[in-house]
């Protein structure tokens, strides 16, 4: 993989074709917060995951580029069924959609049919179209607290995120055994040494980190969360358990603090990649937006289910 910080001349020259492609087309660009930094920077919206949702119910333009992983452009389709969704890297899958494979989930689902089915957004249409109301890290406390005490609910696909949800809202759920691969990589003793080392330091994590790690924090939440806890705090030093591409925004909101990646536990990297996310380069958004390629679509049938529980979300969000 090439280094994302790098910024060349030919950089600058595939940045001026993509914003005069973007033109042509009629496009808009979506990106979520662990999009590379120059992919970022061109994005006329960048945000977390409820965010890029709620935008795109709100989109003119015919045409809309998701740079994100393939949940998100589907979630966008789902949305937006009469518009040309691209995503520059298709293959941009997401370990923790692919840990609740459709097929599996429905076995459950059926299984308890009085139950009320809460998901992630990171799953598959086919998965949101089996599910009741959908749920993201910023609102799925929030909407959980919403249902009846006594509701009986499954939850999936994260059991991190589960069982933080069910810790916070003294929910018992029947919880599905997922997992993000980045988000469960994060080093408890590595994020202990740095503990140490930067003692004025606040730790910001995501709820898809493991129970350890979430028990460090001093802010658990969204992407767009921690950004705006990290914004809003006044310390000068943060220890960031999500991925890294959300760095990039924390740098360029707060310029003045210095934000350091909690390390994975195996390697010698310094900090967290998602490889799906960073599959979007400069290169393959020009060559989306010239082509009109690859399109994202999702089967009508399932459209119309997966579209249920997301509209039950942002209604209540
Ligand atoms: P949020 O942006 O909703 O925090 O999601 C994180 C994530 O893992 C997206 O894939
Ligand atoms: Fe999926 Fe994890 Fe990558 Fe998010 S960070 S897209 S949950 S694999």
């Amino acid at each position: 993989m090439d280094s994302i910080a790098t910024i060349t001349t030919m950089d600058t020259d595939i940045k001026q074709q993509i914003l005069d492609l973007k033109r042509e087309r009629g496009a808009i660009i979506l990106a979520h917060y662990y999009q590379r930094p120059e992919i970022q920077d061109l994005a006329d919206y960048i945000g977390d995951s409820l965010a890029l949702a709620q935008i795109a119910t709100r989109l003119k333009e015919d045409v809309v580029v998701m740079c994100g992983v393939h949940f998100m452009a589907e979630t966008v389709k789902v949305l937006c069924p009469d518009k040309t969704v691209l995503i520059p890297a298709p293959e941009a899958g997401c370990s923790l959609a692919d840990s609740c494979p459709a097929e599996d989930f429905e076995v459950l689902v059926k299984a308890h049919p009085d139950a009320t089915v809460i998901s992630y957004v990171n799953t598959s249409a086919e998965v949101k179209a089996l599910s009741d109301i959908l749920v993201t890290s910023s609102n799925a406390l929030k909407i959980v607290d919403s249902l009846p005490k006594d509701t009986k609910i499954i939850f999936g696909p994260d059991h991190n995120l589960g069982n933080y949800v069910a810790s916070q809202t003294g929910r018992d759920m029947i919880i599905w055994d997922g997992a993000c691969h980045v988000h469960e990589q994060f080093s408890l003793s590595k994020l202990i040494e740095l503990k140490k080392t930067h003692p004025g330091a606040r730790v910001l994590v995501h709820p898809e980190c493991p129970r350890p790690i979430v028990m460090l924090a001093d802010k658990v939440g969204s992407t767009a969360a921690l950004l705006n806890y990290a914004a809003e705090s006044d310390a000068h030093e943060f220890l960031v358990a999500t991925e890294s591409g959300i760095l990039h925004q924390m740098q360029l909101k707060c310029p003045d603090k210095t934000f350091i990646p909690v390390p994975p536990e195996d390697g010698t990297c310094a900090c967290n990649n998602c490889s799906y996310m960073k599959l979007i380069t400069l290169e393959r958004l020009r060559d989306c937006l010239k082509n009109l390629t690859p399109t994202v679509e999702v089967d009508p049938a399932i459209a119309n289910r997966a579209r249920r529980p997301i509209d039950a979300m942002l209604a209540l969000s």
